[in-house]
């Protein structure tokens, strides 16, 4: 076996292309490790024990130009109607300028989550913008950074308010909400326990304690309520209030936080994102002053640096959510921060008074809508609205909708009597024509103008996006200066390597990426009838196919749309196996002290008490901890939940014992898949004793990271878990509506991101994707020999190997000078370099990952950068240079650092800013090291006036 899969000579070109290190270079590489082949030193690596008999069912692999034609095939299949459904999800004109320049630009979807500010000042000022717009239009006082989508961020602020109001167990939420949130919420309130009650809202609330409120604004129908005298009720009642409600919308009502909502949540899509068949989109998340340290995601504050300016980095708990384990504020890590990006430049780009103008014409085209039906003697049963109308249709409900359907229009079924029409910013007089056409009206009658639907006392009289960053980029050239002024500030992919640990940041190529952007994919609506979506249902089933021939489970399902959603939902699954089983009891959750934080984060949101398990000096779970506590919670143990290679960077050879262990006390086996691009080909985990994982579609499977989303987090079963994958009241499936539960909001999560995954299996095909494997263990493997003289690898196998990634110790060096991860981390962006995962998942170490998309030449500039940084620390260390004064401490250095009149320091500007000699492509940091603390003190999360930058 090892020489078939060993042969490279005949993969298509793609493969080499994807591969950075060449046959020449892998020869030199193994080697300096001592092995003869690749195979050689993967034999010695994985554990014979897990290594996959046979070789992954794939189809065969196509070069580039027929994958793109593939693509655009199942794109054609795909029917583009005008969506008039609305249910949360709105066509909407993304301005060419942005979608060139933001979605499609690798210096904006290349870069990772902004944990490094230094290197993030572009994304975390967009992201600021965001956060600015979303506390404007919400009036609330501090916007988080983006959600997963707008039924998770309902979710997250039913857990909010939970947190911070009561002991009470019940939930009040208006019956006025959209259904996927509605299932969504249900989902994860049985989970925790939390009941949950439908209620009227134009009645009185119902007696009893209850901890919360959720309230639709406006409501699933389009009708809007004057909804202040509930919210006074619910505060005297002691609970908060949350308002799902919509940003456009927004520019023309009184906004929930000037009617005492606590929360808004709600979703940005329409905003200038493609609708993409259900995501990715940004949802967002506002709350009134005192709920800020509750906030669940990312949250960009500003602080100052080294040099006393302003700059932006993430603030509070929200740095180290991922470190809170289970006493996280939530369990999300990756959110959607390319499509917040999206949506704040939108705002950028039209201003307030741009948005307003769309709002209106929206309303307008509504206002026409309404007048026309209501002329033609059909009764508009809404109110008061902005967009959405739901019209009586009597018994002909159905007849309305396919006359529409066959105009190009989808309209909603609400219920054999009744349709509702949603207009957007593509809304126009023609659409309206069809539309009173398919109800049977004559279109003429839509010119008798009516008053708007908007009700007077909830008019907006506030202001919003005052700030001059929405003033100032009206002229397409300012605007395009404004996207690359701010992605120039920050250091992506297209730069140069980011060898984050646990991240597999590689190459996201652009053939994969293009797709995406064709019409059949991006304008697609989540719940167009299944005629329409022909070419994503077969997209989907393939990669959900190709997804569990390549873990070895049974199935799949691509709903979750990120890590933390996956892991959310294959516990889920677990508890409701155990359930219905009869051993509901069954609620621990094993958990090795080494794991991801979102693992213990999501055990609680599954409602498992979660038990740490220990590690042994070299790194591995201690198996004779867990023994003890699978006997210990023997009735009560419901799974195990282990990283595989493990954090640690090691294939463990006590995986096999692991997962007999737990099975023998009656436990399911969690395998997170994060770590799969160490797997790939190589071994399977369905095979080795998992019961489900999750995997990271955006770190094995090239979907860019976005700087900090978007992602998707499929999860793949066993088959005895098959009935348990997430459901949605609106799958085009009617199979798949009812039963375990909805993970997200739409049904196949972030689906406009899928063809990218696809692409990849589709030009890699079984061979590449191994043979991919097995060079991002070779690269780790390398890096690890050659940097293990400067910095000692803190865990390796039994063979002295390590699997995709290895951890550097700089624990020693630390306590003998004085110089800390951080300042490595800093001084490598002197030398061009993203750094390592820092202090995770030991503290006091970097984890590094090169994957297998680096060349030899990145690989060798990143060993030369840190056997520099030894030699700058060997210098601290032999009392020559004090670290205070070091250039590893005042790390990194700007121009204005460098080039200004003063300059007191004990080495050169030279050194400091080009240690390893000039170059006309050095990336130069906009700030100084950054002051976490002074931004945690004095908290400001929205844009600071433009005086704050003047010096
Ligand atoms: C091991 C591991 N598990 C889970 C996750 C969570 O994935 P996500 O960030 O997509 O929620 C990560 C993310 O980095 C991870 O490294």
């Amino acid at each position: 076996m090892a020489a078939i899969l060993e042969s490279d000579a005949a993969q298509p070109a793609f493969t080499a292309r994807h591969i950075g290190i060449s046959a020449g270079d892998r020869a030199t590489m193994l080697a300096e490790l001592g092995f003869g082949t690749l195979d050689h030193l993967i034999d010695a690596a994985v554990p014979a024990a897990i290594r996959s008999t046979r070789r992954l069912r794939l189809p065969q692999p196509v070069p580039e130009a027929d994958v793109a034609a593939e693509l655009a095939e199942l794109a054609f299949r795909n029917r583009v109607s005008v969506p008039m459904i609305g249910l949360g999800y709105y066509p909407a004109i993304t301005p060419a300028v942005i979608r060139r320049n933001v979605l499609q630009d690798p210096a904006w979807y290349t870069a990772y989550t902004p944990y490094q500010p230094e290197i993030s000042q572009g994304r975390l000022e967009a992201l600021l913008n965001f956060q600015t717009m979303v506390g404007d239009l919400t009036g609330l006082a501090i916007a988080n950074a983006s959600l997963l989508d707008e039924g998770t961020a309902v979710a997250e602020a039913m857990m909010l308010m939970r947190r911070a109001s009561g002991s009470s167990s019940r939930l009040l939420v208006d019956s006025d909400t959209l259904p996927q949130t509605l299932e969504v919420l249900r989902t994860r309130a049985a989970a925790i326990g939390v009941e949950v009650e439908l209620i009227d809202v134009t009645d009185l609330l119902p007696g009893g304690e209850f901890f919360g409120l959720v309230i639709s604004y406006p409501g699933c129908s389009g009708e809007i309520r004057d909804l202040a005298p509930l919210v006074v009720q619910a505060h005297e009642r002691g609970a908060l209030v949350a308002a799902a409600t919509d940003l456009l919308a927004l520019t023309l009502l009184t906004p929930p936080g000037e009617f005492g909502a606590d929360i808004a949540v709600g979703s940005a899509q329409r905003l200038g994102v493609p609708l993409f068949h259900g995501g990715p989109h940004a949802a967002f998340m506002a709350v009134r002053k005192g709920l800020e340290r509750h906030l669940p995601g990312r949250l960009v504050g500003v602080s100052v640096d080294a040099a006393g300016n302003p700059a932006y980095r993430l603030a509070l708990q929200t740095r180290e959510q991922h470190i809170r384990r289970d006493r996280a504020t939530s369990n999300i890590c990756t959110a959607q921060v390319l499509l917040a990006v999206v949506a704040s430049m939108y705002a950028v780009y039209h201003g307030p008074a741009g948005l307003t103008a769309i709002a209106r014409q929206v309303h307008d085209h509504a206002t026409a809508l309404a007048a026309g039906l209501r002329a033609a003697g059909h009764a508009v049963v809404t109110e008061h609205f902005f967009d959405t109308l739901t019209v009586r249709a009597p018994g002909r409900g159905a007849a309305v909708v396919d006359a529409a359907h066959e105009a190009g229009l989808l309209l909603r079924l609400v219920d054999a009597d009744h349709v509702a029409v949603a207009c957007s910013e593509i809304t126009t007089a023609e659409h309206i024509s069809s539309v009173l056409a398919a109800f049977g009206a004559t279109p003429c009658a839509a010119r008798q103008e009516t008053a708007g639907g908007l009700p007077e006392r909830m008019r907006r009289r506030s202001g919003f996006l005052t700030h001059p960053v929405f003033h100032e980029h009206r002229s397409e050239t300012a605007m395009l200066r404004y996207v690359r002024r701010l992605s120039g500030r920050d250091f992506a992919l297209d730069r140069g390597m980011i060898p984050l640990g646990s991240c597999t940041m590689k190459l996201n190529a652009t053939t994969q990426m293009e797709a995406i952007g064709l019409a059949g994919f991006a304008d697609l609506h989540p719940f167009a009838p299944p005629e329409d979506v022909a070419g994503y249902t077969r997209l989907i089933r393939q990669l959900e196919t190709w997804l569990a021939e390549i873990t070895g489970y049974a199935a799949v399902s691509v709903q979750p749309n990120a890590g933390s959603q996956g892991e959310l939902a294959g516990l889920l699954a677990i508890r409701a196996y155990h359930r219905d089983r009869g051993e509901a009891r069954r609620d621990v959750c094993l958990i090795p002290a080494s794991a991801h934080g979102t693992n213990a984060a999501s055990a609680v949101l599954a409602g498992m008490r979660v038990i740490v398990i220990a590690s042994q000096d070299d790194g591995a779970v201690d198996l004779a901890d867990l023994e003890a506590k699978c006997r210990q919670h023997a009735d009560e143990l419901a799974a195990v939940m282990v990283t595989y290679p493990s954090t640690h960077g090691v294939y463990e050879d006590g995986i096999s014992r692991l997962c007999d262990l737990v099975h023998e006390y009656g436990g399911q086996v969690y395998v997170d898949g994060a770590n799969l691009n160490a797997l790939l080909g190589v071994a399977r985990p369905g095979e080795f004793g998992g019961d489900v994982s999750h995997l990271n579609l955006h770190k094995t499977f090239c979907v860019p990271h976005g700087g900090g989303g978007p992602g998707v987090g499929p999860i793949a079963v066993a088959a005895h878990l098959v009935p348990y994958l997430p459901t949605h009241p609106l799958h085009p499936d009617p199979r798949r509506r009812l039963g375990a539960g909805t993970i997200s909001a739409a049904p196949y999560g972030s689906a406009g991101i899928l063809p990218i995954a696809w692409a990849y299996i589709r030009l890699m095909g079984d061979a590449g994707l191994t043979e991919a494997t097995k060079v991002a263990v070779l690269s780790a493997n390398y890096l690890a020999r050659r940097l293990s003289p400067s910095f000692p690898i803190l865990f390796v196998g039994e063979n002295g190997l390590v699997a995709h990634e290895c951890i550097l110790d700089l624990r020693p060096l630390t306590a003998a000078t004085g110089v800390t991860v951080d300042d490595v981390a800093k001084r490598l962006i002197d030398f061009g370099f993203h750094a390592p995962t820092m202090s995770f998942p030991v503290a006091g170490t970097l984890m590094v990952e090169p994957t297998e998309s680096e060349d030899l030449a990145e690989l060798e500039r990143f060993v030369e950068a840190m056997v520099a940084i030894r030699r700058e620390i060997d210098e601290i260390a032999a009392g020559v240079v004090a670290v205070e004064e070091s250039a590893l401490r005042h790390a990194p250095h700007t121009t204005a650092a460098v080039t200004g009149d003063e300059w007191s320091r004990g080495y050169t500007r030279g050194h400091g800013a080009f240690p390893t000699g000039a170059s006309p492509d050095k990336y130069w940091p906009p700030v100084g090291r950054i002051e976490q603390a002074y931004g945690d003190r004095n908290l400001v999360c929205s844009c600071p006036a433009p005086a704050t930058f003047e010096s």
